[in-house]
C-alpha cells in the first residue's frame, strides 16, 4: 500500500494493517473508542484535557502519529514484499548500449566479474541508487516489473538495499552488544537478547578469531568486524538487496558468509575476483568496458568444479593455520 492512499483509511483500518499502532494510542492514553475516524478527524476530535495527559500539542501528536506510521509502512514494505530486481541495460564507458539485462530472483546471489576498472562497483552503485537512467550508466532497476517509488529511492532509510562496505570504520565506543541491541531496536526487533546472542554466534562462526559480545566494537579486527557486520545484516537487517563489495581479503569464511545471507531470502550482488566466490552465484554477470557483456547461468560441471576449488582452499586454510602455529606442514598432505 503507497503512502497517498493513506489519508482515506480510517484509524480502525490503519491499526488492522499496522498493530503496533494500536500500542502507540495506548501508550499515549489515547481513546479507542473513536477509531471509526479518519486520523485528521481523530487527532480533531480529541479534547484539551487527553492531549494535556499526553504532553504534546494536537499538531505535534499527529505529526508523531504520522511518522511512527511511515516508518512501520516502510519496515513491512522492506520485509518481503520484493520478488525480484531487474537491471535494464544502459551503456558501457564508450557510450555503447548494453544489450544485456539481468533479473534476479529473492534467494539468489548474482556474482559480478571482469577485470579491474571494469565497472563492477558502479553496477553496484547503480543498484544501491535503484538507478532510473539518471546515473552515468544510463541504467534502470525494476523492482517486481515496477518502477521503485521515490519514496525508497530519496528517504534517508533507504532500507531496500545494504550495502556492506569494504572498510568498517566504527565511530562510536560501544560494545558489541550495545551495536547489535541498537540495531535490533531501530528495527522493532522482539526479543533483543536472543537474537544479539545469535548474530554473534554467528559472526564467531565466520572468522577464525573469535569474540564475545561484551568488547568494545572498536577493539574488533577488520575480519571480526566484517564477520560481524555480515551476520548483522543477515538476521537484523530488514532490507531484502544486499550489496557486498569484495570480501576475498577479510579473513572471514567466504562460503558460510555468502551461505547465512542468502538463507535469509536476500538477493545477494557481490563483486569478486575470487574464483570460489564467483562459482558460488546462482548467475554470473560478465562486465567489460564498464559494461554488461553477458549473464551465465552456472551449470553442474562448474559445482563440481567449485567443490575441488573449495577443497584446494582448505588446504590453503590449513597450511596458513599450521604456519601461524609455527608448525611444519609435512603432514598437509
Ligand atoms: N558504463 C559506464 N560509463 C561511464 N563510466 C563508467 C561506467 N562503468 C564504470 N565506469 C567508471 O569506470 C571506473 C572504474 O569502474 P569500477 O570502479 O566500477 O571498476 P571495478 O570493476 O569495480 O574495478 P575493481 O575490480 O578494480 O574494483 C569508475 O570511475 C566508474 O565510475
Ligand atoms: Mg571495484
Amino acid at each position: 500500500m503507497g503512502l497517498q492512499q493513506n489519508s482515506f483509511l480510517k484509524m480502525e483500518q490503519l491499526i488492522k494493517e499496522y498493530p503496533p499502532l494500536r500500542g502507540f494510542l495506548e501508550n499515549m492514553n489515547l481513546p479507542l473508542d473513536k477509531i471509526t475516524l479518519l486520523p485528521e478527524e481523530y487527532f480533531r476530535s480529541l479534547d484539551s484535557f487527553v492531549l494535556e495527559e499526553t504532553g504534546l500539542g494536537r499538531v505535534e501528536l499527529q505529526d508523531l502519529f504520522q511518522s511512527y506510521l511511515q516508518h512501520l509502512q516502510m519496515i513491512k514494505e522492506d520485509q518481503g514484499s520484493i520478488g525480484s530486481l531487474t537491471l535494464w541495460g544502459g551503456q558501457d564507458k564508450a557510450g555503447k548500449p548494453e544489450e544485456v539485462h539481468l533479473h534476479i530472483q529473492r534467494g539468489e546471489i548474482v556474482c559480478l566479474v571482469g577485470p579491474t576498472g571494469s565497472g563492477k562497483s558502479r553496477l553496484l552503485e547503480d543498484i544501491e541508487w535503484l538507478a532510473q537512467q539518471d546515473t552515468v550508466t544510463r541504467r534502470k532497476v525494476t523492482i517486481d516489473g515496477n518502477v521503485p517509488r521515490e519514496e525508497l529511492r530519496f528517504s534517508s532509510g533507504r532500507k531496500l538495499v545494504a550495502q556492506l562496505s569494504q572498510n568498517m570504520n566504527f565511530v562510536m565506543d560501544v560494545t558489541v552488544y550495545e551495536f547489535l541491541k541498537m540495531h535490533a531496536e531501530s528495527r522493532l526487533m522482539k526479543n533483543i537478547e536472543e537474537l544479539v546472542d545469535i548474530v554473534v554466534e554467528q559472526a564467531n562462526l565466520l572468522t577464525g578469531e573469535s569474540f564475545g559480545k561484551d568488547v568494545p566494537v572498536t577493539s574488533l579486527s577488520g575480519g571480526q568486524s566484517r564477520a560481524l557486520m555480515i551476520a548483522d545484516t543477515a538476521a537484523l537487517s530488514v532490507a531484502p538487496v544486499v550489496l557486498i563489495d569484495e570480501i576475498e581479503n577479510a579473513g572471514i569464511n567466504r562460503s558460510k558468509a555468502l551461505e547465512l545471507l542468502v538463507s535469509r531470502d536476500k538477493i545477494v550482488f557481490i563483486a569478486t575476483h575470487d574464483p570460489i566466490l564467483a562459482l558460488m552465484g546462482h548467475k554470473r554477470l560478465v562486465m567489460k568496458n564498464g559494461g554488461m557483456i553477458k549473464v551465465l547461468e552456472r551449470s553442474e560441471k562448474e559445482l563440481e568444479a567449485l567443490e575441488k576449488l573449495q577443497m584446494i582452499d582448505r588446504k590453503i586454510n590449513e597450511a596458513r593455520q599450521l604456519l601461524r602455529e609455527g608448525a611444519k606442514l609435512e603432514s598437509l598432505f
